[in-house]
């Protein structure tokens, strides 16, 4: 099915950036999608605009209750100058389990695929294509009534953004280190932690904050009740290798479902590694790591796709993974897992779309 997306061409394109100087989310393309939703009338005229600020009244409901939700995902073009977005429909079925619990409407996952496909082709001559580099593409919905009263907003706005972007962590692929945080917590049951939206990101900050202060990369989360169990690290989903098996916390209501968590537990199954996820505890690790057999540690996400864990620290006890190298399994993941989406490994899974 084809859907009519309107297109207004900027008239003043901006210069591109130096591909070889790109870091995160600071630079954006010449263009945006926007579409509408209206109480009655659903979602309405996709279109895509120049890129540009947006005028808010100042008691737009985003603005006083964080009714938002968002995704991330990357375009890269490959040696061959074809252009791949990596499961994109994956992105856009899990803003829907975020709009359930954010009482936003869904969208339509197709015509939201369709939106970046179009958005990314007009703005394709963005598309870096030095080592490292892809095209981030970030979508997001916003409650736009004009009111202060608390109840989910009659109109929304679904916006995509681009940016060219490198690392994610100034590190890059190079193993960080990172503070177990025991006073602060991300999520709980029952609350928004399965949900991609702001109010995670903002609740997050403050340890991320006092982690720098005393030299850390980021956090590694525990669950909010006990303290005990392992949950996210930093903004990414978390894998720890013992022995000859990787085991990552099992999803339970608290933890994001990672397109990169699921796509390195396919990957590995399909390697004869032997996956399992399962609530484990900070113990367990501290434990797996006096026996010898914590082998290695590392985050995934859309953002820096695999991110090695170097150290750790948890109430003052300080351990190095790996001796504070990258491990063999985080490197094939990350060579596998990048290679398939820049079009330079053959993707056996079926996960890049054209
Ligand atoms: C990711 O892609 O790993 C993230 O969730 C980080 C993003 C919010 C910048």
């Amino acid at each position: 099915m084809s859907y009519q997306i309107s297109i207004q061409k900027t008239q003043n394109p901006k210069s591109k950036p130096d591909q070889n100087k790109l870091g995160f989310g600071q630079i954006f393309t010449d263009h945006m999608f926007i579409m509408d939703y209206t109480e009655g009338k659903g979602w309405h005229d996709p279109r895509i605009v120049p890129y540009g600020p947006l005028s808010m009244d100042p008691s737009t409901m985003v603005f006083h209750y964080g009714q938002a939700v968002f995704e991330g995902l990357k375009a890269y073009k490959t040696p061959e100058g074809k252009i791949l977005l990596f499961r994109p429909r994956k992105n856009m079925e899990r803003i829907n389990i975020s709009n359930d619990r954010l009482c936003i409407p869904h969208i339509d996952v197709d015509l939201a695929v369709e939106a970046c496909k179009t958005l990314v082709s007009v703005d394709k001559d963005w598309i870096p294509e030095a080592e490292g580099t892809s095209l981030y593409i970030r979508p997001f919905i916003i409650s736009t009534d004009p009111f202060l009263g608390v109840k989910p907003s009659s109109t929304y706005k679904f916006i995509i953004i681009l940016s060219p972007v490198g690392a994610y962590y100034k590190e890059g692929i190079n193993p960080v280190k990172i503070y177990v945080e025991t006073n602060y917590v991300r999520a709980v049951k029952g609350g928004i932690g399965y949900s991609k939206t702001p109010g995670n990101y903002a609740a997050s900050l403050i340890a991320q904050v006092e982690a720098k202060e005393k030299g850390y990369t980021q956090v590694l989360w525990l669950d909010g009740v006990e303290k005990k169990y392992i949950e996210e690290v930093g903004t990414m989903n978390v894998f720890f290798k013992i022995n000859d098996e990787v085991i990552t916390p099992s999803l339970e209501g608290s933890i994001l479902a990672g397109i990169t968590r699921q796509s390195t537990i396919e990957l590995l199954r399909a390697s004869g590694i032997k996956v399992t996820e399962r609530r484990i505890t900070i113990q367990e690790i501290y434990d797996a790591h006096a026996a010898g057999t914590l082998k290695e540690a590392f985050g995934t996400g859309t953002a820096a796709v695999i991110s090695p864990i170097g150290e750790l620290s948890w109430n003052d006890n300080v351990i190095k993974i790996n001796d504070g190298k990258i491990g063999e399994t985080s490197m094939m993941v990350y060579d596998t897992i990048t290679g398939i989406q820049s079009g330079k490994k053959e993707d056996t899974f079926g996960w890049v779309v054209e």
